[in-house]
């Protein structure tokens, strides 16, 4: 005999009418399983009348989030609404009146997870987060439970699957930004409001959670520097492909020193490295470590479907540890450690200019880039006859040199442009 447990939805949009749909019609299949019998008491929503494509059982559906949370039937609550307000008072309280909460909301836990967490244990209730960072594919559990013996140095990847869905239709196809974002939207792989996609907000809470489980100090999303991929030009992907890269929003969050280091911007991946052939909606996040190596998360990073699939894994194993009566205490502690500053964080550049094509040209560069120890590696250039687009490659530099060197080299009566500066991906690191 399957066991009832009450859930209750906030939100019912890509992601929560993907996990509502399984809920109800093929709950038979989830019982057979897994012994539960999983029942939706109530939806909240802010339009009662949009078409969600499904059929929802009438009742079901309010305007009243409180309603669902309050509501004594209730035992886990779904979090898929989006954003901090009303979205984290409304975890919060179910929290506190002893309700275990699954969320996909990474940019909540980016912000107050750790109170979220606090209250969580406090209660004795389980919080999930598991779909908040990378789809479908498992990568929460997999850091805060079986890594946690691990003494992680690095966490880098593509978490972002409507701006990986982009690059690789622009690079690819040669379709225009606005467009293929569009298609992002149309297939519901970017968030309500894109610009936290595009302007790698998004995949910057993705970092500061990976970062926070895998170092074990905390890092807000504020924390995270940021770049994203709404000033990168069809050239810059021509060019970049010329010398055998490929531009890919990465997120980088590295363990050295004693501090730590969590960043999102393009970079240039060489051609030849696996995250070169990451394409479309999909992720891939490799975790280092000195007894592990290497291992390398990937799967679909986007879509309802997917991200059902991880919100379902953790509304059962809430379900497990409400039937055997588990109080729940938090696996996860945050100590404190120190974030490092972003003009000490070392890369390797990709600078591309407009400069004259006359004879000194490149002496006069090359002596910019020596007086603030920026080590250049490679020199490329097309001369056009007045003009020459110059490309240089440089060895690994810490960002405060590269931007002292560049706004020198901006100065320069030689050069008419600095068209781009893109961060290289370090193989040798
Ligand atoms: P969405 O399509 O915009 O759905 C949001 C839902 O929340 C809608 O049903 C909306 O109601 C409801 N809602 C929003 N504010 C509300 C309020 N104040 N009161 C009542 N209902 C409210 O978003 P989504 O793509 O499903 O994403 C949901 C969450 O999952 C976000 O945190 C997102 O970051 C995360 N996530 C998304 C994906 C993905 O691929 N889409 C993947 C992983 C994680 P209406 O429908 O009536 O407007
Ligand atoms: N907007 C997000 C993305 C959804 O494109 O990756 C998955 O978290």
């Amino acid at each position: 005999m399957s066991m009832q447990i009450g859930v209750g939805f906030l939100g019912a949009g890509t992601v929560g009418s993907a996990l509502i749909r399984r809920l109800i019609y093929e709950s038979d299949a989830i019982a057979a399983k897994t012994g539960l019998d999983l029942v939706v008491r109530g939806i909240a929503v802010r339009d009662l009348a949009k078409d969600r494509g499904i059929v929802i059982p009438p009742g079901l559906l309010t305007d009243r989030p409180r309603d669902v949370v309050d509501d004594p039937k209730v035992q886990i609550v779904i979090e898929v609404m989006g954003g901090l307000d009303p979205a984290g008072d409304l975890v919060m309280r179910a929290l506190n009146s002893g309700k275990a909460v699954v969320t996909a909301n990474k940019e909540l836990m980016a912000s107050r997870g750790r109170d979220l967490l606090a209250a969580a244990e406090t209660a004795g209730v389980s919080l999930l987060f598991e779909a908040a960072v990378g789809g479908g594919i498992p990568i929460i559990r997999p850091l805060s439970e079986s890594l946690a013996g691990e003494r992680i140095t690095s966490v880098l990847g593509i978490v972002n699957g409507t701006t990986n869905y982009i690059l690789t239709r622009m690079v690819e196809e040669g379709i225009a930004y606005e467009e293929v974002l569009a298609e992002a939207q149309e297939l519901g792989y970017a968030e309500a409001d894109p610009t936290a996609d595009v302007g790698g907000g998004d995949a910057a809470s993705k970092a500061a959670i990976l970062a926070s489980l895998a170092f074990g100090t905390w890092v807000d999303g504020s924390q995270v520097t940021r770049e994203g991929i709404e000033d990168l030009s069809t050239e810059d992907f021509v060019f970049a492909r010329r010398l055998g890269y490929i531009p890919k929003l990465l997120a980088i969050a590295e363990y050295s020193e004693d501090s730590i280091a969590v960043r999102v911007h393009p970079t240039l991946v060489p051609l030849d490295h696996p995250l070169a052939s990451v394409r479309g909606a999909t992720n891939a996040i490799y975790v280092s470590g000195p007894s592990i190596g290497e291992l390398l998360f990937t799967g679909p990073g986007a879509g309802g479907e997917p991200t059902a699939t991880a919100l379902l894994g953790d509304v059962i194993m809430s379900a497990r540890e409400r039937l055997a009566g588990t109080q729940v205490k938090s696996r996860i502690r945050f100590g404190t450690g120190r974030l490092r500053d972003v003009a000490d964080f070392s890369t390797k550049w990709l600078i591309r200019t407009t400069v004259a094509d006359r004879p000194g040209v490149l002496a006069q560069i090359a002596a910019v880039f020596g007086r603030h120890e920026v080590s250049i590696k490679s020199v490329w250039q097309d001369g056009r006859g007045d003009e020459a687009s110059l490309l240089l490659v440089t060895h690994e530099s810490p960002e405060g040199d590269l931007q002292l060197a560049v706004s020198e080299l901006a100065g320069l009566e030689v050069v008419s442009y600095v068209d781009s500066v893109m961060r290289v991906y370090n193989d040798e690191s």
